[in-house]
């Protein structure tokens, strides 16, 4: 099988490094909109496993033959995959184009099945004015480590569609759930409205950053607090899932708190930009203070 990724950012070299690391993929096209983005996606793959062969827990042999899967370059190389797995910018009118100049210019393959892996974009609006259907093939960060995929049928995705993703899921050793098209299927639905809450805690004046993370680390066996776990996704992906979500729903529950959107609005982005709740630097991390 050959799988195009589209857009290598951390989702998207996450997500290229899963597919090559099954023996059933034989070529994983890693794409971008500059050369220079792609390549700098599989070196992030390829640093990953630097450190894992570091500690004595991967063979540089295994590396190598998993890295020579990946080739990188623009989309336009992207001409005879059987899947393609876009992570764009979770912008509507991009996810669009792209997928438009895909099935229209690019991909040759008939049998080709188009995925979008957004975090809660409709993927009924996606397909719509396409030649061929979009699915959802939705990841969690890390790619390569967590265990779940939903596989989200929009109105018009057909069922063959559903059942191949589905058989391609568990093929990387993933776990898939089925879910119908809704705002923020049903992890994000869930997930993101929590993190908002948990900024909202802190901007109230509640607990401090470090003890909101350590409340729901310990009292509810969390590996992340919402706040730590809000930088490690990065806030702008928050604010544009809860503004999805609100916008959707037109219910207030979901309105995304103000801090958030201040944040966002001055690049604190979390892990992405070195400063969120937490500041990062030299390996370390240390909280920040906003109130
Ligand atoms: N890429 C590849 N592998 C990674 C990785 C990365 N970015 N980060 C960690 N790993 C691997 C490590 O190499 C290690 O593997 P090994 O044991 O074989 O060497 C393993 O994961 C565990 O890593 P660590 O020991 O360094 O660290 P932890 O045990 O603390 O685990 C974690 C790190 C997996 C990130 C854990 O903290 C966790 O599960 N956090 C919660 C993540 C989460 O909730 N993700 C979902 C976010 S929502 C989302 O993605 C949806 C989107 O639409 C917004």
């Amino acid at each position: 099988m050959k799988v195009a990724v589209i857009g290598a950012g951390t989702m998207g070299r996450g997500i290229a490094q899963a597919f090559a690391q099954c023996d059933e993929v034989e070529k994983v096209y890693l794409c971008d909109i500059k050369q220079e983005f792609a390549d700098g996606g599989k070196d992030m793959v390829k640093k990953g496993f630097d450190k894992r062969i570091a500690k004595g827990k991967m063979a540089q042999e295994d590396a190598d033959k998993i890295l020579n899967k990946i080739q990188t370059g623009l989309n336009s190389q992207a001409v005879d995959p059987d899947l393609v797995v876009e992570a764009a910018l979770e912008v509507m009118d991009i996810k669009k184009a792209t997928f438009k100049e895909l099935q229209e210019d690019i991909v040759k393959n008939p049998d080709c099945i188009f995925a979008s892996n957004t975090s809660s974009l409709s993927i009924t609006e996606i397909g719509n004015g396409l030649p061929k259907p979009i699915i959802g093939m939705h990841f969690f960060n890390p790619a390569p480590v967590m265990k779940l995929v939903e596989v989200i049928a929009g109105i018009n995705t057909p069922a063959a569609d559903v059942a191949k993703v589905v058989e391609i899921s568990e093929k990387l050793g993933k776990t898939p759930v089925q879910v119908n098209e809704a705002p923020g299927f049903v992890v994000n639905r869930i997930l993101v409205p929590m993190i908002n809450e948990g900024i909202q805690v802190y901007s109230e004046g509640v607990a401090d950053i470090e003890g909101i993370d350590s409340a729901m680390k310990l009292g509810c066996n969390h590996p992340m607090g919402p706040l730590e776990l809000g930088d490690y996704i990065g806030l702008d992906i928050v604010l544009a899932i809860m503004d999805v979500i609100y916008k959707e729903t037109g219910d207030s529950k979901y309105r995304a708190c103000t801090l958030l959107r201040k944040m966002v609005r001055g690049k604190h982005l979390g892990c992405k930009t070195g400063i969120g709740f937490y500041k990062y630097e030299n390996g370390a991390k240390t909280p920040v203070d906003k109130l």
